[in-house]
């Protein structure tokens, strides 16, 4: 059997189902030339019966993108094949995708049906579409709920009808992996023409099953994954595709290998999470913020002397610089010579113990300990840029019909310095007049704004991560006034450049 499994990515149609996640076309194309360097085989780009919007993504996405084959969902109707067969009518590659429910519950209470007519709708759409393209991928919708004999009839019946790729989605995230992993097989099994098509998984998130789900299907005999960047989907959504792609790197005894280049995820998934603008959980597996940061001393310990006593993934496999080592009341000494020698301050023995004393006092009451907390328990006086940066004034100007403008005043090693700038918010000002003040190139690669509690008069958290020469640094702040707290956080994460 071939082992190489083919990577349809969802993010631009399944992921863009998030409500408040929309992008319009121009984001869309920005993203799907990213999933096209990551290595993706198939971009499903949208489903262009239901919006003029979605038809003209699938229409321009079509245009810019070479290498992936491009992919239209429809329902089983046809006329929303024809109009899926007109939005692909650019692409290189195209596949139109349809399906129809094959649970009970789709059966007999969405689609008022029954077993043998939904057989006869779902061959007559494969063979509709058959008309438009070559490549047919047929969903059977809730497949993970669908009694395992009537899906091989179905599946049967599709491929008999022409269809190359049949998806078997677990649309409300319910199967257990041995569950999902046993249907595939069973499929395999029991589809006497299945070797003229491949399976497909997709699996969403409900139970927070989706990954486990498809690798159960891709180790019974599945050869594509459908997947979203971030794992971004309706409800808890879908699985993600970084996950999958380190699972089968990491794992390579299970001799399952992908096209991805996996060092391309870090830079797809913050593209993702900043154009749908929505953050990624810290402690999300590959992506998370946290994913490679070391706080406890034992794992700091293990860390600094191999990486891998605690780290199973490469972090510049994903495309991350370095794991990050975190300064915290349970970091040991180890942790903290790393720290001190990143800053260029040599220390051993006696006055490393000294410094370490006052470090856990200082951390157990401070939450987030500073390159400037270190020089000051180190005794050193900072000399370059990196420095003591303090907000001294901040004044914004904007409202409806007005240009946000910015004035900030920044207090740098005792030097007050004021610059001010536009943008297209308040926050897009008074960020650009802190760079003009701070002279370094440093770019946003997180923002995240969160409230405490729900009312009006609440505090506002900010955080940001910045990236800068290759580095990333975090930033934390928390005001009433949401503007000031983003500039301090913003202020927060530029002092800690080395
Ligand atoms: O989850 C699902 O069943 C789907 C199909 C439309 C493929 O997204
Ligand atoms: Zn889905």
């Amino acid at each position: 059997m071939d082992n190489r499994v083919y990577v349809f990515d969802t993010t631009l149609r399944d992921g863009e189902q998030v409500p408040g996640c929309q992008l319009n076309t121009i984001e869309k194309i920005e993203v799907a030339r990213k999933l096209e360097a990551l290595g993706v085989d198939v971009i499903e780009a949208g489903f262009p019966v239901s919006s003029p919007g979605d038809f003209k993504s699938v229409v321009e996405i079509s245009k810019a993108v070479c290498e992936p084959t491009i992919c239209a969902l429809t329902r089983a109707v046809e006329k929303d094949i024809e109009v899926a067969a007109d939005a692909l009518k650019y692409a290189r590659k195209k596949r139109i995708h349809t399906g129809i429910g094959t649970s009970y519950f789709h059966i007999y209470q969405k689609l008022k049906s029954t077993p043998e007519e939904i057989i006869e709708r779902a061959k007559a759409a494969v063979k509709y579409a058959k008309r438009f393209v070559e490549d047919v991928e047929f969903y059977a919708e809730d497949a993970g709920r669908s009694d395992n004999e009537y899906l091989a009839r179905v599946v049967e019946a599709v491929i008999g009808a022409g269809a190359t790729v049949i998806n078997i989605p677990d649309t409300t995230g319910y199967c257990l992996p041995s569950e999902y992993g046993e249907k595939i097989k069973y499929l395999m099994e029991n589809v006497s023409n299945i070797d003229k098509a491949i399976l497909s998984t997709h699996c969403h998130n409900d139970l927070g099953m989706a990954t486990a789900n498809s690798m159960a299907g891709l180790i019974n005999g599945a050869r594509q994954v459908e997947v979203t960047m971030n794992g971004i989907g309706e409800r808890a959504g879908n699985t993600a595709l970084e996950e999958i792609a380190m699972i089968l790197k990491s794992r390579p005894h299970l001799n399952l290998t992908t096209g991805i280049h996996t060092e391309n995820i870090y830079d797809t998934s913050r593209l993702v999470s900043r154009l749908m603008r929505m953050p990624i959980q810290p402690n999300k597996a590959i992506v998370g913020r946290n994913a490679f940061a070391h706080s406890s001393g034992i794992h700091q310990d293990g860390v600094l002397k191999n990486r891998e006593n605690y780290e199973i993934i490469d972090p510049k496999d994903v495309g991350i610089n370095e794991s990050s080592i975190v300064l915290t009341a349970r970091s040991g000494r180890a942790a903290l010579k790393h720290h001190l020698d990143m800053l260029n301050i040599e220390m051993d023995g006696d006055e490393l113990n000294d410094v370490y004393g006052k470090f856990i006092k200082l951390a157990d009451s401070k939450k987030d300990i500073t390159d400037e907390d270190l020089f000051v328990l180190a005794g050193v006086k900072r000399a370059t840029l990196g420095r003591r940066i303090k907000l001294e004034h901040l004044q914004v100007l904007c409202g409806q019909s007005t240009i946000p403008m910015a004035t900030v005043t920044l207090n740098i090693d005792g030097e007050s310095i004021t610059s001010s700038a536009t943008g297209n918010g308040p926050v897009d000002a008074a960020f650009a007049a802190v760079k003009q003040v701070i002279q370094k190139k440093v770019v946003l690669e997180e923002f995240l704004i969160q409230a405490i509690t729900r009312g009006s008069n609440d505090l506002g958290k900010v955080h940001v991560q910045i990236e800068n020469k290759g580095s990333l640094y975090y930033g934390f702040s928390a005001n009433t006034d949401i503007v000031t707290a983003s500039v301090e956080a913003f202020i927060d994460a530029i002092s800690k450049i080395r």
